[in-house]
Protein backbone atom coordinates (compact mmCIF):
# COMPACT_ATOMS: atom_id res chain seq x y z
CA UNK A 1 0.00 0.00 0.00
CA UNK A 2 1.59 3.22 -1.35
CA UNK A 3 0.91 6.35 1.16
CA UNK A 4 2.79 8.52 3.27
CA UNK A 5 4.14 7.19 6.57
CA UNK A 6 5.03 9.21 9.54
CA UNK A 7 7.32 7.28 11.90
CA UNK A 8 6.83 7.48 15.81
CA UNK A 9 9.77 6.13 17.41
CA UNK A 10 8.70 4.83 20.88
CA UNK A 11 10.59 5.89 24.28
CA UNK A 12 8.30 4.29 26.61
CA UNK A 13 6.10 7.03 27.57
CA UNK A 14 2.58 6.27 28.66
CA UNK A 15 0.66 8.17 26.08
CA UNK A 16 2.62 6.49 23.00
CA UNK A 17 -0.70 4.84 21.19
CA UNK A 18 -2.24 8.31 21.47
CA UNK A 19 0.47 9.88 19.58
CA UNK A 20 -0.68 7.33 16.76
CA UNK A 21 -4.21 7.60 16.86
CA UNK A 22 -3.95 11.05 17.14
CA UNK A 23 -1.85 11.55 13.62
CA UNK A 24 -3.93 9.15 11.63
CA UNK A 25 -6.57 11.07 12.83
CA UNK A 26 -5.34 13.76 11.22
CA UNK A 27 -5.41 11.26 7.86
CA UNK A 28 -1.76 10.76 7.75
CA UNK A 29 -0.36 6.75 8.34
CA UNK A 30 1.98 6.47 10.72
CA UNK A 31 3.84 3.11 13.12
CA UNK A 32 5.14 3.55 16.16
CA UNK A 33 8.49 1.36 16.72
CA UNK A 34 10.71 1.14 19.53
CA UNK A 35 13.55 3.12 19.77
CA UNK A 36 15.61 0.34 18.76
CA UNK A 37 14.79 0.69 15.34
CA UNK A 38 18.20 1.26 13.39
CA UNK A 39 19.27 4.31 11.09
CA UNK A 40 19.18 1.10 7.90
CA UNK A 41 15.28 0.18 9.51
CA UNK A 42 14.49 4.35 9.56
CA UNK A 43 15.94 4.85 5.72
CA UNK A 44 13.64 1.68 4.49
CA UNK A 45 10.28 2.89 5.93
CA UNK A 46 10.94 6.17 4.35
CA UNK A 47 8.88 8.83 6.54
CA UNK A 48 8.19 12.25 5.75
CA UNK A 49 7.94 12.90 9.56
CA UNK A 50 9.60 11.09 12.89
CA UNK A 51 8.34 11.57 15.92
CA UNK A 52 10.13 10.93 19.09
CA UNK A 53 7.57 10.39 22.40
CA UNK A 54 7.77 11.02 26.04
CA UNK A 55 9.35 8.38 28.48
CA UNK A 56 9.97 7.82 31.67
CA UNK A 57 13.91 8.14 31.91
CA UNK A 58 16.36 11.46 32.00
CA UNK A 59 18.58 11.42 28.92
CA UNK A 60 21.53 11.69 31.35
CA UNK A 61 20.99 8.53 32.64
CA UNK A 62 23.60 6.48 31.70
CA UNK A 63 20.97 3.23 30.86
CA UNK A 64 18.65 5.89 28.62
CA UNK A 65 17.27 5.30 25.81
CA UNK A 66 19.32 7.13 22.67
CA UNK A 67 18.92 7.60 19.00
CA UNK A 68 21.48 7.33 16.32
CA UNK A 69 22.49 10.76 16.33
CA UNK A 70 22.78 10.47 12.00
CA UNK A 71 18.83 10.72 11.99
CA UNK A 72 19.08 14.46 12.44
CA UNK A 73 21.12 14.55 9.20
CA UNK A 74 18.50 12.27 6.99
CA UNK A 75 16.54 15.70 5.72
CA UNK A 76 13.67 14.65 7.86
CA UNK A 77 11.35 16.79 9.89
CA UNK A 78 10.93 15.97 13.54
CA UNK A 79 8.87 16.49 16.38
CA UNK A 80 10.14 15.37 19.96
CA UNK A 81 7.37 15.04 22.35
CA UNK A 82 8.58 15.81 26.29
CA UNK A 83 11.25 13.46 26.47
CA UNK A 84 12.03 13.07 23.07
CA UNK A 85 12.12 17.23 22.97
CA UNK A 86 15.15 16.97 25.67
CA UNK A 87 16.68 14.00 23.72
CA UNK A 88 16.69 15.96 20.75
CA UNK A 89 18.22 18.93 22.60
CA UNK A 90 20.78 16.73 24.65
CA UNK A 91 22.19 14.86 21.60
CA UNK A 92 22.29 18.15 19.55
CA UNK A 93 24.19 19.63 21.98
CA UNK A 94 21.94 21.64 24.67
CA UNK A 95 21.62 20.57 28.43
CA UNK A 96 18.82 19.34 30.47
CA UNK A 97 18.85 18.80 33.93
CA UNK A 98 16.66 17.68 36.31
CA UNK A 99 14.36 21.14 37.94
CA UNK A 100 14.66 22.45 41.13
CA UNK A 101 11.05 21.89 43.33
CA UNK A 102 9.04 25.05 42.85
CA UNK A 103 11.25 25.97 39.40
CA UNK A 104 11.08 24.52 36.11
CA UNK A 105 9.31 20.75 36.83
CA UNK A 106 5.81 20.50 36.29
CA UNK A 107 2.58 18.67 36.34
CA UNK A 108 -0.66 18.93 34.65
CA UNK A 109 -2.63 21.57 32.96
CA UNK A 110 -0.15 24.52 32.40
CA UNK A 111 -0.65 28.04 30.61
CA UNK A 112 1.91 28.22 28.08
CA UNK A 113 2.77 30.67 26.14
CA UNK A 114 3.12 30.48 21.96
CA UNK A 115 5.27 32.16 19.38
CA UNK A 116 2.97 31.63 16.51
CA UNK A 117 5.08 32.99 14.09
CA UNK A 118 6.93 29.14 14.40
CA UNK A 119 5.15 26.80 12.12
CA UNK A 120 4.44 24.26 15.13
CA UNK A 121 1.96 26.58 16.33
CA UNK A 122 0.50 28.67 13.36
CA UNK A 123 -2.97 29.85 13.91
CA UNK A 124 -2.64 29.08 17.40
CA UNK A 125 -3.93 32.11 20.06
CA UNK A 126 -0.41 32.96 22.06
CA UNK A 127 -1.72 31.81 25.13
CA UNK A 128 -3.40 28.45 26.34
CA UNK A 129 -2.88 25.33 28.27
CA UNK A 130 -1.00 22.79 27.71
CA UNK A 131 -0.54 19.67 29.60
CA UNK A 132 3.13 19.49 31.26
CA UNK A 133 4.72 16.07 32.94
CA UNK A 134 8.45 16.22 33.42
CA UNK A 135 10.72 16.65 36.37
CA UNK A 136 13.53 17.42 33.64
CA UNK A 137 13.91 20.20 31.73
CA UNK A 138 16.23 22.09 28.97
CA UNK A 139 18.57 24.38 30.84
CA UNK A 140 20.38 25.08 27.69
CA UNK A 141 19.32 24.75 23.98
CA UNK A 142 21.18 23.93 21.09
CA UNK A 143 22.77 26.68 19.33
CA UNK A 144 20.82 26.67 16.15
CA UNK A 145 17.77 26.38 17.78
CA UNK A 146 15.31 29.41 19.14
CA UNK A 147 12.59 29.50 21.87
CA UNK A 148 9.08 28.94 20.53
CA UNK A 149 7.33 28.52 23.83
CA UNK A 150 7.63 29.47 27.61
CA UNK A 151 5.87 29.00 30.63
CA UNK A 152 5.71 30.43 34.08
CA UNK A 153 7.41 27.75 35.40
CA UNK A 154 9.54 26.73 32.29
CA UNK A 155 11.52 29.26 30.11
CA UNK A 156 11.61 26.36 27.52
CA UNK A 157 8.47 24.64 26.88
CA UNK A 158 9.13 24.61 23.24
CA UNK A 159 12.17 25.15 20.71
CA UNK A 160 12.75 25.29 16.87
CA UNK A 161 15.06 24.88 14.43
CA UNK A 162 12.97 25.81 11.64
CA UNK A 163 15.31 25.70 9.01
CA UNK A 164 16.13 22.02 9.70
CA UNK A 165 12.52 21.39 10.42
CA UNK A 166 13.35 20.60 14.07
CA UNK A 167 11.24 20.85 16.74
CA UNK A 168 10.42 20.32 20.50
CA UNK A 169 7.41 20.70 23.05
CA UNK A 170 8.17 20.20 26.29
CA UNK A 171 4.45 19.46 26.86
CA UNK A 172 2.19 16.47 25.55
CA UNK A 173 0.33 17.69 22.29
CA UNK A 174 -1.64 14.21 21.70
CA UNK A 175 -3.46 14.52 24.99
CA UNK A 176 -6.97 16.23 25.08
CA UNK A 177 -6.02 18.79 27.81
CA UNK A 178 -3.62 20.27 26.23
CA UNK A 179 -5.97 22.87 24.43
CA UNK A 180 -4.86 23.32 20.36
CA UNK A 181 -2.98 20.05 20.75
CA UNK A 182 -4.42 18.22 17.87
CA UNK A 183 -4.19 21.45 15.81
CA UNK A 184 -0.25 21.28 16.80
CA UNK A 185 -0.04 17.85 15.52
CA UNK A 186 -1.92 18.98 11.98
CA UNK A 187 0.74 21.69 11.99
CA UNK A 188 3.65 19.28 12.50
CA UNK A 189 1.81 17.10 9.77
CA UNK A 190 1.08 20.00 7.19
CA UNK A 191 2.74 22.82 7.08
CA UNK A 192 6.18 21.56 8.33
CA UNK A 193 6.15 17.71 6.89
CA UNK A 194 3.65 18.32 4.00
CA UNK A 195 1.45 15.71 4.21
CA UNK A 196 -1.09 15.24 1.76
CA UNK A 197 -3.67 13.50 4.13
CA UNK A 198 -4.01 10.09 1.96
CA UNK A 199 -4.80 7.75 5.00
CA UNK A 200 -8.46 7.37 4.86
CA UNK A 201 -10.45 4.52 5.41
CA UNK A 202 -11.81 4.62 1.78
CA UNK A 203 -8.61 3.88 0.52
CA UNK A 204 -7.40 1.54 3.05
CA UNK A 205 -9.89 -0.18 1.88
CA UNK A 206 -9.74 -0.35 -1.48
CA UNK A 207 -6.12 -0.98 -1.03
CA UNK A 208 -6.50 -3.74 0.99
CA UNK A 209 -9.40 -5.67 -0.84
CA UNK A 210 -6.95 -5.51 -3.79
CA UNK A 211 -3.91 -6.61 -1.24
CA UNK A 212 -5.70 -9.77 -0.20
CA UNK A 213 -7.08 -10.73 -3.68
CA UNK A 214 -3.27 -10.76 -4.71
CA UNK A 215 -2.31 -12.96 -1.38
CA UNK A 216 -4.91 -15.30 -1.59
CA UNK A 217 -5.61 -16.17 -5.39
CA UNK A 218 -8.20 -18.56 -5.36
CA UNK A 219 -7.52 -20.65 -1.87
CA UNK A 220 -10.24 -20.97 0.04
CA UNK A 221 -9.92 -18.57 3.53
CA UNK A 222 -11.76 -19.67 7.01
CA UNK A 223 -12.62 -16.99 9.81
CA UNK A 224 -13.96 -17.56 12.92
CA UNK A 225 -16.81 -15.00 13.63
CA UNK A 226 -17.42 -14.06 17.07
CA UNK A 227 -20.02 -10.72 16.20
CA UNK A 228 -17.85 -8.66 18.04
CA UNK A 229 -16.77 -5.50 16.07
CA UNK A 230 -13.25 -6.76 15.26
CA UNK A 231 -14.05 -10.27 13.49
CA UNK A 232 -17.74 -8.56 11.92
CA UNK A 233 -15.18 -5.79 9.80
CA UNK A 234 -12.52 -8.80 9.31
CA UNK A 235 -15.10 -10.68 7.65
CA UNK A 236 -16.51 -8.32 5.78
CA UNK A 237 -13.32 -6.75 4.48
CA UNK A 238 -13.00 -10.62 3.12
CA UNK A 239 -16.00 -10.82 1.57
CA UNK A 240 -15.94 -7.80 0.04
CA UNK A 241 -12.62 -9.12 -1.32
CA UNK A 242 -12.90 -13.03 -1.70
CA UNK A 243 -16.30 -13.91 -0.61
CA UNK A 244 -17.02 -16.80 -2.53
CA UNK A 245 -13.89 -18.60 -1.04
CA UNK A 246 -14.98 -17.33 2.53
CA UNK A 247 -16.39 -19.65 4.64
CA UNK A 248 -17.35 -17.77 8.37
CA UNK A 249 -17.98 -20.13 11.29
CA UNK A 250 -19.67 -18.16 13.68
CA UNK A 251 -20.35 -20.54 16.78
CA UNK A 252 -23.76 -19.81 18.69
CA UNK A 253 -22.58 -20.73 22.14
CA UNK A 254 -26.50 -19.80 23.24
CA UNK A 255 -24.83 -16.77 25.42
CA UNK A 256 -25.35 -13.94 23.41
CA UNK A 257 -27.79 -11.29 24.15
CA UNK A 258 -31.19 -11.33 23.08
CA UNK A 259 -31.23 -11.30 19.09
CA UNK A 260 -27.86 -11.35 18.80
CA UNK A 261 -26.72 -14.36 16.84
CA UNK A 262 -29.56 -13.41 14.13
CA UNK A 263 -28.47 -9.63 13.63
CA UNK A 264 -24.92 -10.90 12.76
CA UNK A 265 -26.32 -13.60 10.38
CA UNK A 266 -28.48 -10.75 8.85
CA UNK A 267 -25.49 -8.43 8.43
CA UNK A 268 -23.59 -11.04 6.35
CA UNK A 269 -26.30 -12.50 4.05
CA UNK A 270 -25.36 -9.93 1.23
CA UNK A 271 -22.51 -11.63 0.68
CA UNK A 272 -22.14 -14.40 -1.14
CA UNK A 273 -20.27 -16.02 1.64
CA UNK A 274 -20.46 -19.56 3.11
CA UNK A 275 -21.62 -18.60 6.19
CA UNK A 276 -22.28 -21.79 9.19
CA UNK A 277 -24.00 -21.13 12.47
CA UNK A 278 -23.28 -23.40 14.27
CA UNK A 279 -26.30 -23.78 16.97
CA UNK A 280 -24.49 -25.23 19.74
CA UNK A 281 -26.54 -23.83 23.05
CA UNK A 282 -27.26 -27.47 23.75
CA UNK A 283 -23.46 -28.71 24.10
CA UNK A 284 -22.52 -25.40 25.76
CA UNK A 285 -25.03 -25.78 28.53
CA UNK A 286 -24.56 -29.51 29.46
CA UNK A 287 -20.58 -28.45 29.70
CA UNK A 288 -21.54 -25.55 32.07
CA UNK A 289 -24.59 -27.49 33.90
CA UNK A 290 -23.72 -27.22 37.84
CA UNK A 291 -20.75 -24.95 37.34
CA UNK A 292 -20.75 -21.70 39.43
CA UNK A 293 -16.88 -20.85 40.17
CA UNK A 294 -16.46 -18.36 37.32
CA UNK A 295 -12.72 -19.29 36.14
CA UNK A 296 -14.19 -22.94 35.15
CA UNK A 297 -17.14 -21.18 33.27
CA UNK A 298 -14.32 -19.14 31.07
CA UNK A 299 -12.53 -22.51 30.56
CA UNK A 300 -15.30 -24.54 29.76
CA UNK A 301 -16.20 -22.25 27.07
CA UNK A 302 -12.85 -21.53 25.59
CA UNK A 303 -12.53 -25.45 25.45
CA UNK A 304 -15.74 -26.10 23.89
CA UNK A 305 -15.41 -23.19 21.38
CA UNK A 306 -12.48 -24.43 19.83
CA UNK A 307 -14.17 -28.29 19.95
CA UNK A 308 -16.98 -26.86 17.63
CA UNK A 309 -14.67 -24.77 15.51
CA UNK A 310 -12.51 -27.69 14.84
CA UNK A 311 -15.15 -29.87 13.97
CA UNK A 312 -16.71 -27.72 12.06
CA UNK A 313 -13.05 -26.74 10.32
CA UNK A 314 -12.67 -30.48 9.21
CA UNK A 315 -16.13 -30.63 7.46
CA UNK A 316 -14.42 -28.29 5.12
CA UNK A 317 -11.21 -29.45 4.74
CA UNK A 318 -7.62 -28.00 3.77
CA UNK A 319 -8.17 -23.95 4.10
CA UNK A 320 -5.27 -21.94 3.32
CA UNK A 321 -5.41 -19.08 4.71
CA UNK A 322 -6.95 -18.64 8.76
CA UNK A 323 -8.09 -15.26 9.50
CA UNK A 324 -7.62 -13.78 12.95
CA UNK A 325 -9.05 -10.07 13.82
CA UNK A 326 -5.66 -8.90 15.41
CA UNK A 327 -5.58 -4.87 15.77
CA UNK A 328 -2.85 -2.61 16.38
CA UNK A 329 -2.94 -2.47 19.56
CA UNK A 330 -2.56 -5.91 20.22
CA UNK A 331 0.27 -4.90 17.99
CA UNK A 332 2.12 -2.77 20.10
CA UNK A 333 1.32 -4.20 23.46
CA UNK A 334 2.43 -8.31 22.72
CA UNK A 335 5.30 -9.20 24.18
CA UNK A 336 4.78 -7.09 27.54
CA UNK A 337 2.57 -8.68 29.25
CA UNK A 338 4.05 -9.71 32.80
CA UNK A 339 0.83 -8.88 34.74
CA UNK A 340 -0.71 -11.40 37.11
CA UNK A 341 -3.96 -13.47 35.78
CA UNK A 342 -7.50 -11.83 36.71
CA UNK A 343 -8.97 -13.36 34.21
CA UNK A 344 -8.54 -15.77 31.75
CA UNK A 345 -10.01 -14.00 28.65
CA UNK A 346 -11.06 -16.41 26.00
CA UNK A 347 -10.51 -14.89 22.47
CA UNK A 348 -11.52 -16.51 19.41
CA UNK A 349 -8.53 -15.35 18.40
CA UNK A 350 -6.36 -17.88 19.48
CA UNK A 351 -6.86 -20.95 16.85
CA UNK A 352 -3.98 -22.03 14.99
CA UNK A 353 -2.90 -25.12 16.66
CA UNK A 354 -6.13 -26.51 15.97
CA UNK A 355 -6.85 -26.02 12.23
CA UNK A 356 -4.95 -27.35 9.37
CA UNK A 357 -4.06 -24.04 7.20
CA UNK A 358 -1.15 -22.91 5.54
CA UNK A 359 -1.04 -19.17 6.90
CA UNK A 360 -2.59 -16.18 9.14
CA UNK A 361 -4.19 -13.50 7.86
CA UNK A 362 -4.72 -10.63 9.92
CA UNK A 363 -6.47 -7.58 8.00
CA UNK A 364 -6.40 -5.50 11.02
CA UNK A 365 -3.17 -5.44 12.31
CA UNK A 366 -2.79 -2.20 11.60
CA UNK A 367 -5.94 -0.54 12.94
CA UNK A 368 -6.91 1.23 15.81
CA UNK A 369 -10.31 0.26 16.97
CA UNK A 370 -12.12 3.52 16.18
CA UNK A 371 -10.74 2.57 12.61
CA UNK A 372 -11.85 -0.77 12.54
CA UNK A 373 -15.00 0.86 12.88
CA UNK A 374 -14.58 3.61 10.66
CA UNK A 375 -13.65 0.46 7.97
CA UNK A 376 -17.21 -1.26 8.99
CA UNK A 377 -19.29 1.51 8.25
CA UNK A 378 -17.36 1.98 4.61
CA UNK A 379 -17.62 -1.92 3.76
CA UNK A 380 -21.74 -0.96 5.10
CA UNK A 381 -22.43 -2.93 7.86
CA UNK A 382 -25.10 -1.80 10.46
CA UNK A 383 -24.22 1.04 12.46
CA UNK A 384 -25.36 -1.74 15.24
CA UNK A 385 -22.47 -4.37 14.80
CA UNK A 386 -20.23 -0.94 14.08
CA UNK A 387 -20.82 0.77 17.53
CA UNK A 388 -21.24 -2.65 19.40
CA UNK A 389 -20.23 -2.62 22.69
CA UNK A 390 -17.25 -5.13 24.11
CA UNK A 391 -18.75 -8.35 24.62
CA UNK A 392 -17.01 -10.75 26.25
CA UNK A 393 -16.09 -13.81 24.72
CA UNK A 394 -17.81 -16.03 27.12
CA UNK A 395 -20.81 -14.18 26.46
CA UNK A 396 -23.92 -14.05 29.58
CA UNK A 397 -22.50 -16.80 31.17
CA UNK A 398 -20.41 -15.11 33.11
CA UNK A 399 -23.28 -12.21 33.72
CA UNK A 400 -25.23 -14.85 35.17
CA UNK A 401 -22.95 -15.15 38.39
CA UNK A 402 -23.43 -19.10 39.88
CA UNK A 403 -24.66 -21.88 38.02
CA UNK A 404 -26.18 -21.51 34.56
CA UNK A 405 -29.41 -22.62 33.23
CA UNK A 406 -31.22 -21.43 29.96
CA UNK A 407 -34.08 -20.27 31.90
CA UNK A 408 -31.55 -17.89 33.90
CA UNK A 409 -29.90 -16.80 30.82
CA UNK A 410 -33.16 -15.77 29.38
CA UNK A 411 -34.29 -13.77 32.37
CA UNK A 412 -31.28 -12.05 31.94
CA UNK A 413 -31.81 -11.55 28.53
CA UNK A 414 -35.10 -9.81 28.67
CA UNK A 415 -33.56 -7.37 31.48
CA UNK A 416 -30.47 -6.72 29.40
CA UNK A 417 -32.51 -5.74 26.69
CA UNK A 418 -34.54 -3.13 28.64
CA UNK A 419 -31.96 -1.85 30.02
CA UNK A 420 -30.28 -1.34 26.85
CA UNK A 421 -33.57 0.18 24.96
CA UNK A 422 -33.79 2.51 27.99
CA UNK A 423 -30.69 3.91 27.87
CA UNK A 424 -30.99 4.16 24.01
CA UNK A 425 -34.27 6.09 24.89
CA UNK A 426 -32.48 8.35 26.80
CA UNK A 427 -30.00 8.86 24.41
CA UNK A 428 -27.46 7.83 26.98
CA UNK A 429 -25.26 5.53 24.69
CA UNK A 430 -22.61 8.09 23.80
CA UNK A 431 -22.20 8.32 27.98
CA UNK A 432 -20.81 5.41 29.13
CA UNK A 433 -18.55 3.02 27.32
CA UNK A 434 -20.03 -0.15 28.38
CA UNK A 435 -23.07 -1.03 30.14
CA UNK A 436 -25.55 -4.54 30.54
CA UNK A 437 -27.28 -6.87 33.47
CA UNK A 438 -25.48 -8.99 35.91
CA UNK A 439 -27.97 -11.77 37.10
CA UNK A 440 -26.56 -12.14 40.45
CA UNK A 441 -27.37 -15.28 42.07
CA UNK A 442 -28.95 -13.74 45.44
CA UNK A 443 -32.40 -14.02 46.38
CA UNK A 444 -34.56 -11.83 48.73
CA UNK A 445 -38.01 -11.17 49.75
CA UNK A 446 -40.15 -8.16 47.59
CA UNK A 447 -43.59 -8.15 47.57
CA UNK A 448 -46.48 -7.52 44.16
CA UNK A 449 -49.81 -7.20 43.99
CA UNK A 450 -50.66 -8.60 47.32
CA UNK A 451 -48.36 -11.19 47.47
CA UNK A 452 -44.75 -12.37 48.56
CA UNK A 453 -42.50 -13.06 46.04
CA UNK A 454 -38.99 -14.58 46.71
CA UNK A 455 -36.97 -13.74 43.58
CA UNK A 456 -33.58 -12.80 42.32
CA UNK A 457 -31.66 -9.56 42.21
CA UNK A 458 -30.58 -8.08 39.12
CA UNK A 459 -27.34 -5.74 38.91
CA UNK A 460 -27.01 -2.77 36.36
CA UNK A 461 -23.37 -2.15 35.53
CA UNK A 462 -22.41 0.80 33.52
CA UNK A 463 -18.88 2.62 33.20
CA UNK A 464 -16.85 5.19 31.66
CA UNK A 465 -13.65 4.17 30.48
CA UNK A 466 -11.26 4.95 27.90
CA UNK A 467 -8.98 1.58 27.92
CA UNK A 468 -11.18 -0.97 29.55
CA UNK A 469 -8.08 -1.20 31.90
CA UNK A 470 -9.43 1.37 34.40
CA UNK A 471 -13.28 2.67 34.77
CA UNK A 472 -15.29 4.64 36.72
CA UNK A 473 -18.93 3.90 36.93
CA UNK A 474 -21.49 5.61 35.06
CA UNK A 475 -23.43 8.71 36.51
CA UNK A 476 -26.70 7.46 34.88
CA UNK A 477 -29.59 10.28 36.13
CA UNK A 478 -31.82 8.77 38.78
CA UNK A 479 -35.22 9.34 36.72
CA UNK A 480 -33.78 6.96 34.20
CA UNK A 481 -32.52 4.38 36.57
CA UNK A 482 -36.18 4.42 37.71
CA UNK A 483 -37.99 3.94 34.65
CA UNK A 484 -35.10 0.84 33.74
CA UNK A 485 -35.95 -0.54 37.39
CA UNK A 486 -39.95 0.30 36.58
CA UNK A 487 -39.88 -1.98 33.65
CA UNK A 488 -37.56 -4.48 34.98
CA UNK A 489 -39.59 -6.02 37.46
CA UNK A 490 -42.92 -5.40 35.81
CA UNK A 491 -41.28 -6.91 32.74
CA UNK A 492 -39.21 -9.75 33.87
CA UNK A 493 -40.72 -12.26 35.98
CA UNK A 494 -38.07 -13.71 38.56
CA UNK A 495 -36.67 -10.67 39.71
CA UNK A 496 -37.88 -8.43 42.10
CA UNK A 497 -34.92 -6.60 43.24
CA UNK A 498 -32.98 -4.00 41.28
CA UNK A 499 -29.26 -2.68 42.24
CA UNK A 500 -26.85 -0.24 40.95
CA UNK A 501 -23.04 -1.22 40.71
CA UNK A 502 -21.33 1.84 42.23
CA UNK A 503 -17.61 0.21 42.16
CA UNK A 504 -14.92 1.89 40.05
CA UNK A 505 -11.97 -0.96 38.74
CA UNK A 506 -9.90 -1.13 40.13
CA UNK A 507 -10.93 -2.59 42.88
CA UNK A 508 -13.66 -4.03 41.06
CA UNK A 509 -13.61 -5.43 37.21
CA UNK A 510 -15.68 -4.48 34.64
CA UNK A 511 -17.41 -7.61 34.73
CA UNK A 512 -18.44 -9.23 37.73
CA UNK A 513 -17.47 -12.34 37.24
P1 LIG B 1 -12.81 -6.82 33.21
O1 LIG B 1 -14.01 -7.54 33.72
O2 LIG B 1 -11.56 -7.65 33.23
O3 LIG B 1 -13.11 -6.52 31.70
O4 LIG B 1 -12.62 -5.48 33.88
C1 LIG B 1 -12.38 -5.65 30.88
C2 LIG B 1 -13.00 -5.68 29.50
O5 LIG B 1 -12.77 -6.95 28.90
C3 LIG B 1 -14.01 -7.56 28.56
N1 LIG B 1 -13.86 -9.00 28.82
C4 LIG B 1 -13.56 -9.90 27.87
N2 LIG B 1 -13.34 -9.76 26.55
N3 LIG B 1 -12.98 -12.07 26.37
C5 LIG B 1 -13.06 -10.85 25.80
O6 LIG B 1 -12.87 -10.75 24.59
C6 LIG B 1 -13.19 -12.29 27.69
O7 LIG B 1 -13.10 -13.42 28.17
C7 LIG B 1 -13.49 -11.14 28.48
N4 LIG B 1 -13.75 -10.96 29.80
C8 LIG B 1 -13.96 -9.64 30.00
C9 LIG B 1 -15.04 -6.92 29.45
O8 LIG B 1 -16.35 -7.02 28.91
C10 LIG B 1 -14.51 -5.50 29.50
O9 LIG B 1 -14.84 -4.79 28.34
Amino acid sequence: MNHQSVLIIDFGGQYNQLIARRVRECNVYCELKPYTITLEEIKAFDPIGIIFTGGPRSVYDPSAPHVDPAIFDLGVPILGICYGCQLMAYTLGGSVTAAQADTAREYGKTHTYFNTDCKLFKGLPTESVTWMSHGDYMERIPDSFRLAAHSDGCPTAAICDEEKGFYGVQFHPEVNHTEYGQQMLRNFLYEICHANGDWTMGDYMRSSITAIREKVGDGKVLLALSGGVDSSVAAALLAEAVGSQLTCVFVDHGLMRLNEGDEVEAAFAKWPIRFIRVDAEQRFLSKLAGVSEPERKRKIIGEEFIRVFEEEAKKIGQVDYLVQGTIYPDVVESGTGDAAVIKSHHNVGGLPDYVDFKEILEPLRLLFKDEVRQLGRELKLPEYLVMRQPFPGPGLAIRVLGDVTKEKLDTLRQADFIFRDEIAKAHLEGTMNQYFAVLTNMRSVGVMGDGRTYDYTLALRSVTTTDFMTADWARIPYDVLDAISVRIVNEVSGINRIVYDITSKPPATIEWE
